[in-house]
């Protein structure tokens, strides 16, 4: 399965994700530019911020709880389909997901 990120320069990087890998974890393996994923996806960090494309925003699901909470102190302004990608686990529904890697 894949997924791209767009950057924060507007390039698309393009990657295998495998089914159960959180897209943050997958960018951290891959290395995309802007994905940190600090806390290792324990939701306490925020930097692993992506902003979902419309297209693919109600496959992904929106922040729930505490996700929700954490995206009001992640480094770039919340956005509407804004989610923290550690929360985000690869399943076929989402296989093509285009994400975006918000400005800090
Ligand atoms: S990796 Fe820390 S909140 Fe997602």
């Amino acid at each position: 399965m894949k997924a791209t990120w767009i950057l924060q320069d507007g390039s698309a990087v393009t990657h295998d994700v495998a089914e159960g890998t959180s897209l943050m974890a997958a960018a951290v393996a891959k290395g995309v530019t802007g994905i940190v994923g600090e806390c290792g996806g324990s939701l306490s960090c925020a930097t692993c911020h992506v902003v979902v494309d419309p297209a693919w925003s109600a496959r992904a699901g929106v922040a729930e709880g505490f996700e929700e909470d954490m995206l009001d102190v992640a480094e770039a302004p919340r956005e509407e389909t804004s989610r923290l990608s550690c929360q985000i686990k690869m399943r076929a529904e989402l296989d093509g997901i285009v994400v975006r890697v918000p400005a800090a």
